[in-house]
């Protein structure tokens, strides 16, 4: 009986709750605007001025830029965080706003990567549906164990699009992005380092959902030597103490904040194991097969006009060993080639026989101009990715033909003492061998 009259109490205190609530919010719904020119006054208020190499034109600027961060984020219309919870933020916080990005600034969504099908579909299920549907994972039977993790990679070789993911990945998923570069870290003060360390986890709980980035996660915390500044050896150790904390620490809803932190490498192997420990999910981003490519190359050429006929899946096997970026760089020179055919078509502007459009461009007069301006574009046709695929190839090839010339000339130069040339010329054989295996092998 007790029991029910309590019961009963705790319901019209819920009823009450949830009035009070409507009432504010509508109320907070008028006022945000000016509580939230006021209390971002407030909040930067507690900015140091006069440090060291801080100049007052730098500091106006990070206000400037903290202060537009904030009021977009107090408006963001998806989701907007709790005036409360931006009070009184430290000038270590007030910092990281700068690095925050909001899902509506975002451009790059998950249809925009092409190929990496099985990757997003991983992701979707594994981190953007935890995000995105909090209260029902919640609602789950043992809902701790359906939270999104805390800590995720991205990993694979060079331009394959990690980056790019990862910033669709805030967008679909609705959280923020708070985008930690090396730099935003490290300060030769000691001290400041770790503040701002704790600065950015703080925030990010703050602005929950939020996902912590760090690109090329590699160059900020690879294996830890006995030669590591102290500075950088204490910074690694207090977040890894605070991606712990995460964990532990009880958000809102009795669950842990939705905390995520997401790196980005294509030097997985170069990271500290005790950062791999903490992203349990690793997710590759690998070079495209045949069929992404044609994804990749349909997506990056999405909205272009394209000659009647034009044949994806021959573009796509012949492009073996491109990366996304690869691609990338072919249909930019590819789509190139109508614009000189209609600069050329211009009299005395002959870009295609050794002419240089661009010491033509610099001598243009108005009419030049005019006639540039009338100028139409033909449709895109596969004859001009052809001829772009003589040019763009896949930048590691490339890369990897360079370092060859290099080496080959720089033995051609010095045939130093017998021993030397003998090693070089040894080197040189091998590596040919090497190549040799690895065309084979394909
Ligand atoms: N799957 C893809 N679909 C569409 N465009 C892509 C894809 N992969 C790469 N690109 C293009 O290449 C550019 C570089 O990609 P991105 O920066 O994401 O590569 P990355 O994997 O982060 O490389 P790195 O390891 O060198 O940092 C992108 O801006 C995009 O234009
Ligand atoms: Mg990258």
């Amino acid at each position: 009986d007790g029991m029910m009259g309590e019961d009963e109490e705790l319901e019209r205190l819920r009823a009450l709750k949830l009035l009070v609530v409507d009432v504010v919010g509508a109320l907070l719904g008028l006022g945000v605007f000016v509580c939230g020119l006021k209390f971002m006054k407030d909040a930067l208020s507690g900015i140091n001025p006069g440090e060291a190499e801080n100049t007052p034109e730098a500091q106006k600027h990070a206000t400037r830029l903290a202060k537009q961060k904030l009021a977009a984020l107090v408006n963001d219309a998806r989701n907007p965080v709790a005036l409360e919870r931006l009070q009184n933020l430290s000038h270590h916080e007030v910092a990281m706003v700068a690095h925050v990005v909001l899902p509506a600034q975002i451009s790059t969504g998950f249809d925009d990567v092409g190929g990496l099908f099985e990757t997003k579909k991983q992701l979707r299920e594994l981190i953007i549906a935890p995000l995105e549907h909090a209260e029902l994972f919640a609602r789950a039977q043992n809902a701790a164990l359906l939270q999104p993790p805390k800590g995720a990679l991205l990993f694979g070789p060079p331009g394959t699009g990690k980056t790019m993911l990862a910033k669709a990945l805030a967008k679909e998923s609705g959280a923020r992005f708070l985008n930690l570069a090396p730099s935003s870290l490290l300060d030769k003060y000691m001290g400041e380092s770790n503040a701002l360390v704790r600065a950015a986890f703080s925030l990010a709980e703050r602005l929950e959902p939020c996902i912590i980035f760090i690109d090329e996660m590699d160059a900020l915390f690879r294996e830890r030597t006995s030669g590591d500044h102290e500075v950088y050896r204490d910074m690694k150790a207090e977040f890894l103490q605070l991606w712990d904390g995460i964990l532990s620490s009880g958000g809102s809803s009795g669950l842990p904040p939705r905390v995520l932190v997401l790196g980005a490498t294509n030097r997985p192997w170069e990271l500290d194991p005790a950062v791999q420990r903490r992203m349990p999910r690793a997710f590759k981003v690998d070079l495209p097969d045949v069929t992404e490519r044609r994804a990749v190359l349909q997506t990056l050429l999405g909205g272009v006009s394209l000659e009647a006929v034009f044949n994806w899946t021959e573009i796509a096997l012949e492009t073996e060993g491109f990366s996304g970026s690869d691609l990338k760089e072919l249909c930019r020179a590819a789509m190139l080639e109508p614009v000189i055919d209609a600069l050329s078509s211009i009299a005395g502007l002959n870009a295609k026989d050794g002419g240089d459009i661009c010491d033509r461009f610099s001598r243009s007069s108005r009419e030049l101009n005019e006639q540039i301006q009338g100028l139409v574009l033909r449709p895109l046709a596969m004859a001009d990715v052809k001829a772009a695929m003589q040019k763009a190839r896949p930048s590691v090839v490339v890369g990897d033909e360079y370092r060859e010339r290099v080496a080959a000339e720089k033995s051609a130069q010095a045939p130093a003492s017998d021993s030397e040339s003998a090693v070089a010329m040894l080197s040189q054989v091998f590596q040919a061998a090497l190549n040799q295996m690895a065309t084979n092998g394909n």
